[in-house]
């Protein structure tokens, strides 16, 4: 194991890569200390940055040089370091920052190390995350609000890229009421009513995204169109809007809870309403085993990626028919669907 094996091919060397955990807590650990804001700062000789860290100067000497072979530090002179450009990603803090995902004192690394939990997953189909961290992710964001504002900000930070193309690609002409059914901080709703002024809208999510949805809201001057209303998307949904929208939240749930979901859209929608699903699908057909999302799905809430076909058979079950899909950048689509 002394040997270094990142640059072999052998089946050792490339089960060794695979099997790595020392790089992904280095990594996590200098976030996690402080140490590329630090050096961004100008904090660059190992006495300083021990201090600046409170590390142990030894110690960190040590994570440094490891992190200087793996390319996320360089050692410019001796004991003095500086970021690479990989490093440098390590610096954003914000909402959809790899800083603020991979310090593990946040809502990013608590969803990763539910991956301790992936043989519980693996045998029972459940998420794991409650069995390391003692309670569910939803549970967890309700009982600590500065994870949640980080986990909503991060779902803004998405919804930056996606709103938009779902308010102009949808027909909103043909709607006058629109519920988001597990809207988060209100980003999506927000920007169909800026873009809609005739719209009005209904979120409906936890208690604490929905406080923060009103305070967007009364920010954007859409408040006079937009109701909050807490509650839970496994009961009756406020009945009566002419689109139930749920936004990038099935890929939550195992099918069977998606059903639910689906099934409380369609009676809430009624004979003449309809059920807009929006999804960020990668690639379509999507292969759910070519990246580690669908993983981090199951071991952190027990849900799933699906493509297209999964999403149609799931609706059916609830009672639904495709009616209309719509294609945006970057695997953005809208599934519309009506009473089946
Ligand atoms: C992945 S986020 C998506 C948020 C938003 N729709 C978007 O597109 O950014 C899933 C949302 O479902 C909400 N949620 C989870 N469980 C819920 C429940 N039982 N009832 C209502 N909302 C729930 C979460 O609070 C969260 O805001």
């Amino acid at each position: 194991m002394a040997v270094d094996s990142s640059a072999s091919d052998d089946a050792s060397s490339r089960l060794d890569r695979l099997v790595d955990l020392a790089t992904p807590f280095a990594v996590r650990t200098a976030v996690t200390l402080g140490v590329p804001d630090q050096i961004a700062a100008g904090v660059r000789h190992l006495d300083d940055l021990a201090k600046a860290c409170e590390a142990d100067r030894g110690a960190l000497a040590r994570l440094l040089r490891y992190l200087v072979h793996k390319g996320v530090f360089t050692e410019t002179s001796p004991e003095v370091f500086a970021l690479t450009d990989v490093g440098e990603l390590l610096c954003d803090r914000s909402g959809g920052g790899r800083g603020a995902y991979l310090d593990l004192n946040s809502n990013g690394a608590r969803t990763e190390l539910a991956f301790i939990g992936l043989p519980h997953a693996i045998r029972t189909g459940e998420p794991s995350y409650a069995t390391v961290h003692g309670r569910d992710l939803w549970a967890d964001l309700d009982a600590n609000p500065e994870m949640r504002a980080y986990f909503d900000e991060l779902m803004l930070s998405q919804q930056r890229l996606t709103a938009p193309q779902v308010a102009a690609l949808y027909p909103w002409n043909e709607v006058g009421h629109v519920t988001d059914v597990g809207g988060g901080s209100g980003g999506l709703l927000a920007e169909l009513l800026l873009a809609h002024p005739h719209l009005r809208g209904t979120l409906v999510d936890r208690p604490e995204p929905v406080a923060t949805a009103a305070r967007r809201f009364a920010e954007c001057g859409v408040a006079d169109r937009a109701e909050g209303v807490p509650g839970d998307f496994f009961n009756p949904l406020p009945a009566g809007a002419d689109v139930y929208v749920v936004s990038r939240a099935l890929t939550d749930w195992s099918d069977k809870h998606a059903r639910t979901i689906l099934r409380r859209c369609a009676e809430a929608a009624g004979a003449q309403g309809r059920v807009l699903v929006v999804e960020v699908l990668p690639t379509e057909p999507y292969v759910a085993h070519l990246s580690s999302y669908d993983l981090v799905m199951l071991v952190s809430v027990g849900g799933r990626e699906r493509g297209v076909d999964d999403h149609v058979a799931l609706a059916a079950d609830a009672g639904l028919a495709l009616r209309r899909t719509y294609s945006g950048a970057a695997g953005l689509t809208l599934l519309e669907f009506i009473a089946g």
